[in-house]
């Protein structure tokens, strides 16, 4: 098994002379093994870690400069909203949150000061789908880099950098780790100049993980592939389960057919994940906070993709700082809940919908 270097320093034999280690914020061997373990399962060549999902969604936003623009997909983790627009947009950085479900809407944001589009798919929390091919030839006609945060699918379910973006993006925290018990982002590119650039923002602003926790995203990884599996098939129960629901107003999950973008789910995953998202009639928050308190094994909880299902109530926990009427408009209600479905027995899962819902 990869050692865990417990180190913050290695030994030089003279100043200058060292074995290629010389401080664990700059490379760590431990580090150095998930990194290269990430861009292979990206198909990437460089793979970056840092100490959260934003702290590398930061890094890749420190690249620009005054002045340029962002169009960035408007369903998005509320976190990287935030980021956008309380943190970069005081540094003169321009963003233009835009739906993306129909690719060619994007074209008409892109002028000379656009340097990035960055989007999710499947997005956070309403399950959208964008053609990432689609985007990309935009942004190779235009010369922007294309990011993607690829947290929801996992490489094992969608490869971005084959459909031709040039960063994908992790939280880590969520299905790599797959335990819940490790908060970790990562970047994995192609491009040598751009795999140096962020190399330099990783090192000069020193938002780096741990060496123990690197050693758990290993160990994670290592199960990566049964773990999807199941969420899948456990998903596709659930949101089976809850489409036929007499109190389910709208559910979003990409596998079903009437899904808008399903066509392009089914060409650029392997399949539809363990993420849905529903809406109760009559959107009324209470009641989804009281069949919240009554689940049993989906636990209440920010965060997603663990091994154990979790539920979430997005409006006042993930995506609290997106203002209402912006979640209202692209269809994240009061009463939208989360699911995260986890790899239990499937059942087991149906049995405590049943009792939390009625
Ligand atoms: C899709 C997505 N991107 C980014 C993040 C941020 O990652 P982290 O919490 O590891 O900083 C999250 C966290 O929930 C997420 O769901």
């Amino acid at each position: 098994m990869t050692p865990i270097f417990q180190t913050s320093t290695y030994v030089q034999s003279r100043p200058g002379e060292h074995k290629g280690y010389e401080y664990s914020r700059t490379h760590n061997p431990t580090r150095d093994a998930l990194q290269s373990s990430l861009a292979a399962l990206e198909g990437g060549k460089h793979g970056l870690c840092f100490s959260s999902g934003l702290a590398a969604i930061d890094a890749v936003v420190k690249l620009l400069n005054p002045g340029d623009e962002v169009i960035s997909g408007n369903d998005l983790y509320g976190g990287t909203y935030r980021i956008f627009t309380k943190v970069f947009e005081k540094y003169g950085i321009k963003f233009h949150f835009v739906d993306m479900s129909d690719a060619t809407e994007i074209e008409q944001y892109v002028n000379e000061n656009t340097k990035l589009i960055w989007l999710e798919t499947p997005t956070n929390p309403m399950m959208n789908i964008v053609d990432l091919k689609a985007v990309s030839d935009i942004a190779k006609k235009h010369k922007v880099l294309f990011g993607v945060d690829n947290t929801f699918a996992t490489p094992y379910l969608q490869q971005p950098i084959s459909l031709g973006a040039d960063i994908v993006m992790h939280s880590v925290t969520k299905y790599l780790g797959g335990h819940s018990d490790v908060v970790m982002g990562a970047l994995i590119v192609n491009d040598d100049q751009l795999a140096e650039d962020l190399v330099f923002i990783q090192n000069s602003c020193g938002a780096t993980p741990g060496p123990q926790d690197c050693f758990l995203v290993l160990r994670g990884i290592k199960t990566l592939h049964i773990r999807m599996d199941r969420h899948c098939v456990n998903g596709k129960r659930v949101a089976e389960f809850l489409k036929t629901h007499p109190k389910v107003e709208n559910i979003y999950w990409p596998g079903f057919e009437d899904h808008a973008n399903h066509k392009i789910a089914k060409e650029q995953m392997r399949d539809f994940g363990g993420m849905i998202s529903f809406t109760l009639k009559g959107d009324n928050q209470e009641e989804s906070f009281d069949i919240m308190s009554k689940f049993h094994y989906f636990t209440c909880a920010e965060s997603l993709g663990g091994v154990e299902s979790l539920c979430n109530h997005p409006a006042s926990m993930t995506h609290a700082s997106i203002p209402r009427e912006e979640r209202i408009k692209i269809g994240l209600l009061d009463s939208l809940i989360r699911l995260s479905v986890g790899i239990e027995d499937a059942d087991d899962l149906i049995d405590d919908l049943k009792q939390a819902m009625g």
